[in-house]
């Protein structure tokens, strides 16, 4: 069977597989940006892994092509989310080889933790450019076409720190603002999208222990972990799972939520 193999793969504790029976996602296609590590490829497995048919998005462009050929029909798609013909070509380019768009998990996005105090507006339009602009940028390319078909999820990657704030120890004011934005954009298009039969949710990881913090020395990572209830940082598996919840059919009634995945931390 294709899919046992990718099953195996995804790091999910023993037994555990990724949530979904190989064949839930049958005859979809899944697009999930931000695709050459972390989260964005743990998700792309478990779409694999349940039958979907996925499309690799990402900047890395090596990256995101290695990836998809350790996967099986996938298609890789260099993209920078910031670019917004590209985006356009991209998504209409997916409708045109794989017959149709149902699921998107936005996950491209990048992260700085610089202070405020140094902070100019050059950094702040970047970060909003990338974090908040691509995400609208991919979710209103996408809706297009699942709107024309009556169907469809979008599940845009949001943080704790876009409730929280930024300021802390690995995030700075212009990412927390910036995901802040992502889960108001999931309400606006929630609400202006229902009618159409497509769902946006939000999903919201706490800090996890993925290659955005490859750079976090191990010392910081404990002193994070400490601080959250049930004592580790959130795995790029945790947050697939999630992913592939707020995009299956088990989650229909779910409109315009914001799904934390953080292990307890919004509970201080
Ligand atoms: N890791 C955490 O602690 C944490 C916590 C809360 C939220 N998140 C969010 O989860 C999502 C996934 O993060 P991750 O931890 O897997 O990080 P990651 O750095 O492993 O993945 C992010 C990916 O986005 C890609 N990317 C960046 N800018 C891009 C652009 N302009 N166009 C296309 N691709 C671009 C990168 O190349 C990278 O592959 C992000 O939205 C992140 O903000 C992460």
């Amino acid at each position: 069977m294709r899919t046992s193999n990718v099953a195996a793969s995804t790091g999910y504790p023993a037994g555990a597989g990724p949530v979904f029976a190989p064949g839930a996602f049958d005859g979809r296609v899944a697009l999930v940006t931000g695709a050459a590590g972390g989260m964005g490829l743990e998700s792309a497995r478990a779409f694999a892994a349940c039958g979907a048919r996925v499309v690799l998005a990402d900047r890395d462009e090596a990256g995101v092509r290695e990836a998809a050929a350790n996967l099986p029909d996938a298609i890789a798609l260099p993209l920078d989310v910031t670019d917004e013909p590209a985006v356009r070509r991209a998504i209409d380019s997916v409708v045109e080889r794989a017959g149709h768009i149902d699921h998107v998990l936005h996950c491209a996005a990048v992260i700085t933790a610089r202070h405020s105090r140094g902070a100019d507006a050059a950094h702040w339009r970047q970060v909003l450019d990338i974090n908040l602009v691509g995400a609208f940028l991919v979710a209103q390319r996408a809706l297009r076409h699942m709107e024309a078909a009556g169907s469809g999820t979008v599940v845009l990657v949001a943080s704790d720190a876009g409730f929280r704030g930024g300021g802390g120890l690995i995030a700075d004011s212009a990412y927390a603002a910036s995901k802040a934005g992502v889960l108001s954009l999931v309400k606006s298009l929630a609400r202006e999208f229902a009618p159409t039969g497509v769902r946006i949710n939000a999903l919201v990881p706490g800090p996890s222990d993925t290659p955005m913090h490859a750079a976090v020395p191990a010392e910081l990572k404990q002193r994070i972990a400490a601080n959250i209830p049930v004592g580790r940082m959130g795995r790029s598996a945790d947050m697939a799972a999630a992913a592939l919840y707020l995009s299956s059919a088990a989650a229909a009634f779910v409109q315009g939520a914001a799904l934390d995945v953080d292990g307890g931390l919004m509970l201080r």
